[in-house]
């Protein structure tokens, strides 16, 4: 049985939506997770996963080992004590820790193709079906572990493969695009460990908190007319909301010198705006472009010194 799950972008909204503001993300579907469950004659769960250089028994892992508490988790919430042999192949094109969600994608991706899977002696063939509040949930848990408090963004846009307006701890809300839009994702190559600026970002609250709630109501407000902008067909109106929400992001100094460079290179390059997108310290930003200048844009974050871009059409 094969699974996929999508990659992810945040549009607006990071690090204000950890404190109950709204925020928009979309998938990406240019890169995703891609995870085979097979049937084994070898005894025993064997995990495959290549691209962290993984080939490992469930029961030689850590139970809070990032793949292995998915199956775990799965088996509890099927019910499922005595778990038929399999091997579990998992690959992906989603870069790590660049924030495009690659640990919440291979863990959507994991749950779906463990919900094909059989009991060890049933003649029948036994589905379990989930639902994706399920998965959503699930997958929350799994990156409560991993990354401290999470706002839940993640998994949620991952999950739902659609574009989201999110607010924590609230009903999931998804969105259509009344006119597709093109964005281009510049990646540092900079490994940011989201936990580390999420946390940075709370003490320099707690010393400030007034000048940091206006801040997160200021950004509030850009994804509020952001999701405005992009249901009723109007996307070019987001290149100056990137714009004044990258500066923010950088009064909340979460912005590095070369996000900075990569951002202002695509504006150069003729983009209508751009910020950094996600956690930031490094990983990746996003630009707005015309379909017709995506390919230039890209072109000005590689030679402004972006280890890789991604050309992406939001509809
Ligand atoms: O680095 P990413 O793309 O996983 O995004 C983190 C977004 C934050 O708002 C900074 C944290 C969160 O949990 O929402």
């Amino acid at each position: 049985m094969k699974a996929s799950a999508p990659g992810k972008i945040i549009l607006f909204g990071e690090h204000a939506v950890v404190y109950g503001r709204p925020a928009l993300a979309v998938p990406v579907a240019q890169v995703h997770a891609d995870v085979e469950v097979l049937d084994s004659s070898r005894p025993g769960i064997w995990i495959h996963a290549p691209l962290i250089d993984l080939h490992a028994e469930l029961t030689s892992l850590p139970s809070d080992h990032p793949i292995a508490s998915v199956i775990l988790k799965v088996f509890q919430l099927f019910g499922i004590s005595q778990p038929p042999n399999i091997e579990v192949n998992i690959s992906s094109t989603i870069p790590v820790a660049s924030g495009l969600g690659s640990g919440a994608a291979v863990s959507v991706a994991l749950i779906r193709a463990l919900s094909f899977l059989r009991e060890p002696q049933g003649s029948a063939f036994l589905f379990h079906p989930i639902t994706n509040e399920q998965v959503n949930d699930l997958v929350y848990e799994i990156e409560k572990i991993h990354h401290g408090t999470p706002s839940g963004i993640d998994n949620t846009v991952i999950t739902y493969n659609m574009p989201v307006y999110f607010i924590k701890g609230q009903p999931v809300e998804t969105f259509k695009t009344g006119k597709p839009f093109t964005i281009v994702i510049g990646d540092t190559g900079i490994p940011a460990l989201t936990k580390e600026s999420v946390g940075d970002v709370r003490l320099l609250w707690l010393r400030n908190t007034n000048h940091f709630e206006n801040i997160f109501n200021e950004i509030a407000q850009i994804s509020l007319i952001a999701r405005r902008s992009i249901e009723s067909g109007k996307p070019e109106l987001l290149g100056e909301l990137m714009d004044h929400n990258h500066a923010l992001l950088q009064e909340m100094t979460v912005s590095s010198p070369e996000l900075d460079t990569l951002v202002s290179a695509a504006r150069d390059a003729g983009a209508l705006g751009a910020k950094l997108s996600g956690g930031g310290r490094g990983g990746n930003m996003i630009a707005l472009t015309d379909q017709a200048k995506a390919e230039s844009v890209a072109a000005a974050l590689m030679f402004a010194g972006a280890k890789r871009t991604i050309i992406t059409e939001i509809s």
